[in-house]
């Protein structure tokens, strides 16, 4: 069941498998091979104040987890604009979830946020688009296009699995508020960017090799999670629970 706590074991099932083809055709934009945990989800929105937003904006839907929860904080009268490209995950998100007036999902890229917002700006926009897995060019449009479409009060809250997309953020937004949420798989960082209206840094320099520590925590508590169930498995068998 997504956070959103909508829908039954097999359409979450069917959205899964979906996340997953998307992955193995585009790994290096979709970027994860399962869905943002609820709490990673809940841990990011918290960090802005969505009841109070008029138009907020999401990047990178995928199944719809943020898109479910955001919905649930939102204000009746706000505008929800949701971007996916991948449009298998669009339709399912669009039909599971577009019943409700407030929400328009987009199966068209991030970048082109400013053509939907009919001249309006964003209160807030949530990504938990890979942008160091992505190409530098669709990276540095994306983010330049987000700084635009916010308002001067405006926030971009960001969801990575490390912590290497720091320096092109620090290019556009300050200040920058930091977290992580620990409970995901590999564990989260969480980026609540404010709008700087001082001068945009020079162009960032590529790092390489960077951030593979939530990785590596990752697969070690996956792994740890597998090994105490096979054991708890193995009591029950023998009777010893
Ligand atoms: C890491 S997944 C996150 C999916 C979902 N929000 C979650 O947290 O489980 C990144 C998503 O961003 C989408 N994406 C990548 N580049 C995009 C772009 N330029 N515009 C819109 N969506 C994009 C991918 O197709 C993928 O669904």
């Amino acid at each position: 069941m997504d956070g959103d706590g909508r829908g039954n074991l097999g359409d979450d099932l069917r959205r899964r498998m979906i996340f997953l083809r998307s992955m193995i055709s585009h790994p290096r934009r979709v970027g994860a091979v399962w869905p943002t945990s609820r709490w990673a989800v809940r841990d990011l929105l918290d960090m802005g104040d969505l009841p109070r937003a008029r138009t907020v904006v999401e990047f990178g839907v995928g199944t719809g987890v943020y898109t479910g929860e955001i919905l649930k904080r939102l204000h009746p009268d706000a505008t929800f604009l949701a971007f996916e490209i991948e449009p298998d995950l669009a339709s399912a998100v669009a039909e599971r979830l577009g019943d409700d007036p407030r929400l328009r999902v987009i199966n068209d890229s991030a970048e082109n946020i400013e053509g939907y917002l009919d001249g309006a700006k964003a209160d807030y926009i949530v990504s938990s688009i890979p942008f160091t897995s992505l190409p530098a060019g669709p990276r540095q449009s994306i983010l330049g296009a987000a700084r635009e479409a916010l308002k001067p009060d405006g926030k971009m809250l960001v969801l990575q699995y490390s912590t290497a997309v720091l320096p092109y953020l620090q290019r556009l937004f300050a200040p920058i508020e930091r977290r992580l949420s620990p409970l995901n798989i590999p564990p989260a960082f969480l980026f609540a960017c404010s709008v700087t209206d001082g001068p945009i840094q020079e162009e960032v320099q590529e790092t390489t090799g960077s951030g593979r520590l939530p990785y590596a925590l990752g697969a070690l508590s996956l792994g740890a999670l597998l090994l105490l169930r096979r054991r708890r498995r193995s009591k029950k068998r023998s009777g010893l629970l």
